[in-house]
């Protein structure tokens, strides 16, 4: 097994076999010795969004809506976005989606935390610090795969790593600012570079969901074309578009996100924290590809990937049409290729839909609630 990519994939067509063809196979690739490690390639995990964890820290500066929300105040860090269980446990829910929440400044044409609201992400450069919060998916964050590599010698901290990034926030374009992504890109690089040297190899970036349809490849379009050069081996992007198709984000931006219900949060204010969001708006249908085709369509009128901004005065998020067109419209006209080596990993055969239909234009899908 010469070719590292292919030593890279083969865990992973692993998976798919019989469990006893599956164990006949992984056995006879094994580590045999130490110095196998040495012919890998360092591998940095990127997971999809709700895998990241998140903590808060509250400041002086934070109005709570709810006394009781301020109670933390002056606190060390808590979990915010870690254990949801918890949240529910101690009554929080409501604090929550109040402190998730993110400010669009038009004045920097950037998004930040609510004012007296500092957030850390827990765990980088490990691989082994994801996990989804709702307890129906314990393993959809990328551990299958840290598995399989761990079989064929990947070791966490040593050739195998992990990328958290905070998944309310967007990653700009090149061009565009981000405060935050500006922090985690250089992060990013200092790992590349640093599991790069020491392996005397370059590296290859694996990306999930969202983590590769959006984080690894913004993190790799916005590196210098010499740096991508010399520090990457391959890009790998599974299941990289939105399964449910690209129309989803236009429902999920006009009712609330349909999968929260495990936070316990009533889905009207999951959906306002939801708006909030810089991901919310991110991979709404793009004229280039959706072009004319009507998309939403009442009584009243239809709209096209052109109308998105319409659509958002709407749905009644008026607040969302400044960012989304200073923020998103260039991203969804921003096509350039990461020109480094890449695969992309699709699902096939999985319907999605093509048309939202509100025809009383009754946009809040209450039979979410
Ligand atoms: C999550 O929180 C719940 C409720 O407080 C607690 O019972 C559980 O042990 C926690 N789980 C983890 C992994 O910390
Ligand atoms: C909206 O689109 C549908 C289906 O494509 C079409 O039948 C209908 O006439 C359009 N409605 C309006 C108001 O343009």
């Amino acid at each position: 097994m010469s070719n590292p990519l292919l030593r890279l994939l083969l865990p992973l067509l692993l998976l798919l076999l019989p469990p006893p063809l599956r164990e006949y196979f992984s056995a006879s690739h094994r580590p045999k010795d130490a110095g196998f490690s040495g012919e890998l390639h360092p591998v940095v995990l990127v997971p999809g969004q709700s895998c990241n964890d998140l903590e808060a820290r509250l400041t002086e500066a934070y109005k709570p809506s709810a006394p009781r929300c301020g109670a933390m105040k002056g606190n060390e860090w808590f979990g915010l976005w870690k254990n949801v269980s918890d949240l529910a446990a101690h009554d929080y829910v409501d604090c929550f989606v109040e402190q998730m929440r993110l400010v669009y400044d038009p004045a920097i044409n950037d998004y930040r935390n609510l004012p007296g609201v500092e957030t850390r992400v827990l765990n980088f450069g490990s691989a082994r610090g994801f996990r989804d919060k709702d307890p129906l998916y314990p393993k959809r964050c990328v551990d299958s795969i840290r598995e399989a590599l761990e079989i064929v010698g990947y070791r966490d901290g040593d050739t195998l790593f992990g990328a958290p990034y905070d998944w309310r926030y967007a990653p700009p374009v090149p061009g565009q600012q981000s405060q935050v992504y500006s922090c985690y890109f250089k992060q990013f690089k200092s790992l590349v570079e640093a599991a790069s040297k020491k392996h005397h190899k370059k590296v290859i970036i694996f990306g999930h969901s969202y983590g590769g349809m959006v984080v690894v490849l913004e993190f790799v379009r916005n590196a210098p074309l010499a740096w991508r050069n010399k520090y990457i081996n391959h890009l790998i992007l599974v299941a990289p578009v939105l399964s449910a198709g690209f129309l989803q984000q236009a429902r999920t931006i006009a009712s609330g996100p349909a999968d929260f219900g495990y936070v316990g949060a009533t889905q009207s204010s999951i959906r306002t924290m939801w708006r909030s969001f810089e991901t919310g708006t991110v991979d709404l249908p793009s004229p280039k590809v959706f072009g004319h085709k009507p998309l939403v369509i009442t009584k009243q009128r239809n709209y096209s990937a052109y109308d998105m901004e319409d659509f958002l005065v709407a749905i009644g998020f008026s607040d969302g049409v400044q960012p989304f067109r200073r923020r998103m419209v260039p991203k969804m006209r921003y096509f350039k290729a990461p020109m480094v080596p890449i695969t992309c990993i699709n699902g096939v055969g999985i319907r999605t839909a093509e048309q939202l239909v509100y025809w009383e234009s009754d946009y809040y899908d209450s039979s979410q609630n």
